[in-house]
């Protein structure tokens, strides 16, 4: 169960409309290393796993994820309202108004939308959560590139604040791999799956 609060976890104020920004950022909405996957990816691999522990920092950090997108969307949205026919022509951003006019839709900066093969949830603890350490370098990386691209204060600063975010969720991942190393055979805990029962298969 969720409770929704109504305020952004960071607050987004962007003063300056931008259709070109929005098309890169968009990417971290429905890109291939976005906030949609990773709230999908944590959201469904905490049903696989054997140890409360990782439950519980999954579903704390896909539901923050859940945070980040709302972010995300509010960013796109206040950088392509109230665009000029003359601004969407000249900004590229014709190709995306055409299909979803100034509404926010999941897809990579590219314009390839949202796709669920972009994440995994194996059933297996430590297939997931090395996927999950790689998934917030990825994240971290995405913020990188777009800091690098974009000088805007308003939309620099909440970014730089995701980007933080990704770094914390990586360690909150590291402490979850070593609570689950720790409790498995060290020899050989790169082979041990806990929930594998050879009778089920479950
Ligand atoms: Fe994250």
């Amino acid at each position: 169960m969720w409770q929704y609060e109504k305020k952004l976890q960071y607050p987004v104020n962007i003063k300056n409309r931008n259709p070109k920004y929005a098309q890169i950022i968009i990417s971290q909405y429905g890109g291939p290393d976005g906030e949609l996957g990773a709230s999908m990816r944590y959201l469904t691999q905490r049903y696989g796993q054997p140890f409360n522990e990782v439950k519980g920092i999954l579903t704390d950090i896909g539901t923050e994820e859940l945070a980040h997108l709302e972010m995300v969307c509010a960013m796109v949205h206040q950088l392509t309202r109230d665009l000029t026919p003359e601004e969407i022509k000249q900004s590229g951003f014709d190709k995306y108004f055409v299909d979803h006019t100034a509404s926010v839709y999941p897809q990579a900066a590219a314009g390839l939308p949202w796709r669920a093969e972009y994440i995994q949830s194996k059933g297996d603890v430590l297939a997931d959560l090395h996927e999950d350490l790689a998934a917030e370098q990825k994240a971290r990386v995405t913020y990188d590139n777009l800091i690098r691209l974009i000088d805007d204060p308003d939309i620099l600063e909440p970014l730089k604040f995701l980007r933080q975010r990704e770094i914390t969720h990586y360690q909150r991942f590291g402490e979850a791999l070593r609570l689950t190393t720790d409790r498995l055979n060290q020899k050989n805990f790169y082979a041990f799956n806990p929930n594998f029962d050879k009778q089920t298969c479950r």
